[in-house]
């Protein structure tokens, strides 16, 4: 196998079947000299690393019709960039975007580095994200090497060895396939052959424009590579959340510390989260009734169960933590997932289904 004649072929399988996400400057715009927007790439590629692109759309269009530059986003309100970003998870990730926005504003006059090494010295952004966004805005020869391209990485090479043990050797592997010409659309074509056609489970082999060149295919191994090591079972941890509600419909909300889980995020006062149950922890004296389904939430480095509590209280009382947001001003979507599925776990089925 000729590695330059993979990224050709590769390029021009993109060519005629790039995926057209909002964010992206498609190969042919490309070729007539359009150039991607930096702040709209790196924004996309922060998104997409918590979670897929279809999901990510609704979050990207809301965010850039709020805040259509860096410089927007950089004097917008934490609160309120929060609030947008709640349901994507990974908190810090959002805090550390308003950082990078600022920094881009204050100490690049506005305008993002055009270099993989610069701009890793901004917050948030790391190897990858440096990458992704020095090839796709600004056609740097970068290795993008993100789920996707490793898998394809592993299968064109069969790589047997197991992830992620093997991340340095796939990440040469992927540096050799990085053609000098069109860097930013070979980064954005090898994701889009391993999220459609090079996908985790029974790959599309039939269609896939490498298959002459894959020794996975020609192994037998396509379907089994990349393998992982087991990894340790995530342990279990438990909590009491509470739910109060005064009678004019105002809803009890804490902020919770910058530091740590969901820091900085509004959510429902409660107990810390272990194993065993902390011993309850109400954040006013009321007539407590337990939901009759518990949370589960899964967390990166744990399983969650939350009994939630609830209570109606009157309109005079005084917490001893937290404060009472009016309904009016209450959306349960801007909460973290975890805090939201505590709010559904109150309220009867058919209010679940005609969420407002
Ligand atoms: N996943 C993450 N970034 C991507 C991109 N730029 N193109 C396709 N898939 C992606």
């Amino acid at each position: 196998m000729r590695d330059a004649e993979v990224s050709e072929r590769l390029l021009d399988w993109y060519d005629a079947n790039a995926r057209v996400m909002p964010w992206r400057v498609g190969p042919a715009e490309r070729r007539a000299g359009v150039r991607p927007d930096p702040y709209r790439i790196w924004l996309s590629e922060v998104m997409l690393q918590q979670t897929t692109v279809a999901a990510v759309q609704k979050y990207f269009r809301r965010f850039t019709a709020r805040w259509p530059g860096v410089a927007d986003l950089a004097a917008a309100e934490d609160a309120e960039v929060m609030a947008e970003w709640a349901g994507l998870g990974y908190y810090a990730r959002a805090r550390n975007l308003l950082k990078c926005a600022r920094a881009v504003v204050s100490d690049h006059h506005g305008r993002f580095p055009e270099t993989s090494a610069a701009l890793r010295t901004l917050p948030g952004i790391g190897p990858y994200t440096a990458a992704a966004i020095a090839a796709i805005a600004f056609d740097e020869a970068a290795t993008v090497v993100d789920g996707n391209v490793e898998r394809v990485v592993a299968r064109l090479f069969a790589v047997e060895e197991p992830l992620p043990g093997v991340k340095p050797r796939l990440t040469e592997l992927a540096t050799r396939l990085t053609p000098a010409e069109r860097p930013g659309d070979h980064a954005q074509a090898m994701m889009d052959l391993g999220a459609t056609i090079c996908t985790p489970r029974s790959p599309a082999c039939g269609i896939c424009p490498l298959v002459a060149d894959c020794q996975g295919r020609a192994a037998g191994v396509a379907a089994s590579v990349p393998r992982k090591a087991p990894k340790p079972a995530k342990p279990e941890r438990r909590g009491i959340a509470y739910v109060a509600i005064r009678s004019d419909g105002a809803v009890l909300l804490e902020r919770r510390p910058d530091s740590g889980l969901l820091g900085g995020m509004l959510g429902w006062p409660g107990t810390a989260w272990a194993e065993p149950e902390p011993a309850p922890a109400p954040p006013l004296a009321a007539d407590w009734s337990e939901a009759p389904v518990p949370v589960r939430h899964t967390f990166t480095h744990f399983h969650l169960t939350l009994r939630v509590m609830t209570a109606t209280v009157p309109d005079d009382i005084a917490p001893d933590r937290g404060s009472f947001h009016p309904r009016a001003a209450f959306r349960p979507a801007s909460l973290p997932t975890v805090m939201r599925k505590v709010f559904d776990a109150t309220r009867p089925v058919e209010a679940r289904l005609f969420r407002r």
